[in-house]
């Protein structure tokens, strides 16, 4: 069996333990010969290449592992990147969702005006380091679930036109997918199939067919929009997850047909967010607390102990992290041509047909050996439509703001988005984010 070479760019990142777990969990479906961490932080990602070289000792003979901050050799030979970085760290995650609340707009990672500010830090490094790859492994491919991804995946059809090696994926339609498959069967013999629409973190399921070929998505609404609320804890949602998802229940009961991604939270009720957010004390205040500390005390506490197998870890180790499965599962599609469907970004050219060819969507797409054909859909009903060419028209602003050093466009940008969707407002904001950032953005002229 093919032996492959896979590279994890962000190798710091709180979510790579758990994308090593999973590579681990399927060394008989995936083997590996080589796995290269990078980053451009070796503190960090010394501490996750310790743990992984623990891990490997245990669990993986004959899988090498190399850690570089190199970005001149990290992608030699490669047959896969997965690119998952975050410029600039939780830390400016933090800036990006405060300004905007200062603002007095939704402060959010990858939505409004705080993904605007993040957009402006990725696209350059997701170049540069998309750039090395293809210099090093013309034909690795690149699974970038980067974010903000919507933007990235413009910048990358931008900036890289024709390169059908590189696909960009979230967890977002898979992670709904699953929590609906549980709440029609919470003993999980129910398995669906999503027939989903739009841009990322921008879409709507519109059909979901279980294994007998029934569309039970009026069902799914139906249990939404009267389900008691789910508890933190539930489903491994936080507090925070578990709003958001008790916020569907709004969202359903709103408006018919569709169930949509529950980040339309922040486009259709901006007011209802913000009023819910602590302007002091932030999602990405709660995730350094949370889930980063917590990751990082379990890769410090088996460096200490220097094993897994018969610790407290054994389980955690082999646990399955919903952030590595997918990709995972996205690699070996591609590897062995699987014909499996993944909802992915594709740059739409008449899947969509009433929609501008160049728009980047997010769509189901079978993965076969020679890479990604999305299926076509049916025309985008008219509020879907303008809300998707409104949150184009932003995106594809903003690539070009961040690529062209552009103030005007950035202000155009900051202006289309329906979190901020007032000049002055956007001006401000502007304004804050290029202090804040300076070192990071590009310059806007
Ligand atoms: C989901 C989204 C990602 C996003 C993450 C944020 O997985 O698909 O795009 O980055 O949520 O989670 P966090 O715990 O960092 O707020
Ligand atoms: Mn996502």
């Amino acid at each position: 069996m093919e032996k492959f070479s896979v590279c994890i760019a962000g190798g710091g990142s709180r979510y790579t333990p758990g994308i090593i777990n999973m590579l681990v969990s399927q060394q008989d479906r995936f083997p590996l010969e080589r796995l290269v961490l990078f980053d451009c932080e070796s503190e960090r990602q010394a501490k996750v290449a310790r743990y992984a070289r623990i891990l490997f000792d245990e669990y993986y003979p004959g899988c090498e592992i190399v850690e570089t901050c190199d970005i001149d050799s990290a992608f030699e030979g490669v047959d896969f990147v997965f690119l998952q970085i975050r410029a600039g760290r939780m830390k400016m995650r933090e800036k990006d969702e405060k300004i905007a609340i200062a603002h007095g707009c939704v402060g959010q990672e990858t939505c409004g005006p705080g993904g605007f500010a993040y957009a402006l830090r990725s696209v350059p490094a997701v170049c540069e380091i998309t750039r090395a790859v293809r210099r090093q492994s013309p034909d690795a491919w690149i699974l970038n679930y980067t974010n903000p991804d919507a933007i990235v995946a413009e910048a990358m059809r931008q900036v890289f036109p024709g390169d059908d090696r590189i696909i960009c994926i979230c967890d977002m339609p898979i992670g709904l997918t699953e929590i609906f498959e549980y709440l029609l069967d919470p003993e999980g013999n129910t398995k669906l199939d999503p027939r989903y629409f739009g841009l990322n973190h921008f879409g709507w399921f519109e059909h979901l067919y279980d294994q007998d070929g029934r569309d039970r998505i009026d069902e799914v609404r139906e249990i939404i929009a009267t389900m008691d609320p789910i508890q933190p804890g539930m489903l491994g949602l936080d507090e925070d997850w578990a709003f958001t998802y008790n916020f569907m229940q709004t969202q359903v009961r709103d408006l018919p047909g569709y169930i949509p991604n529950n980040y339309l939270q922040y486009y259709l009720y901006p007011k209802a967010m913000l009023a819910h957010q602590d302007p002091t004390y932030t999602r990405a205040n709660m995730v350094m607390d949370g889930d980063e500390r917590e990751t990082f005390e379990m890769l410090d506490r088996v460096a200490e102990l220097g094993r897994i197998r018969g610790t407290e870890f054994e389980a955690e180790a082999s646990n399955l992290d919903g952030h590595g499965e997918y990709i995972v599962n996205l690699a070996l599609a591609l590897a062995y041509g699987t014909g499996d469907d993944f909802i992915l970004m594709t740059v739409n050219d008449g899947i969509i047909p009433n929609l501008s060819p160049d728009m980047v969507v997010e769509v189901p797409c079978r993965v076969g050996a020679d890479g990604v054909r999305p299926y076509r859909q049916a025309p985008a009903p008219t509020f879907q439509k303008g809300l998707m060419e409104n949150q184009h028209a932003y995106e594809r602003l903003t690539v070009e703001a961040c690529l062209e050093g552009s103030y005007v466009k950035a202000l155009q940008a900051l202006t289309l988005n329906r979190c901020v969707n007032d000049l002055p407002t956007a001006r401000a904001l502007l304004d804050d984010y290029r202090v804040a950032n300076e070192g990071w953005w590009p310059e806007l002229r």
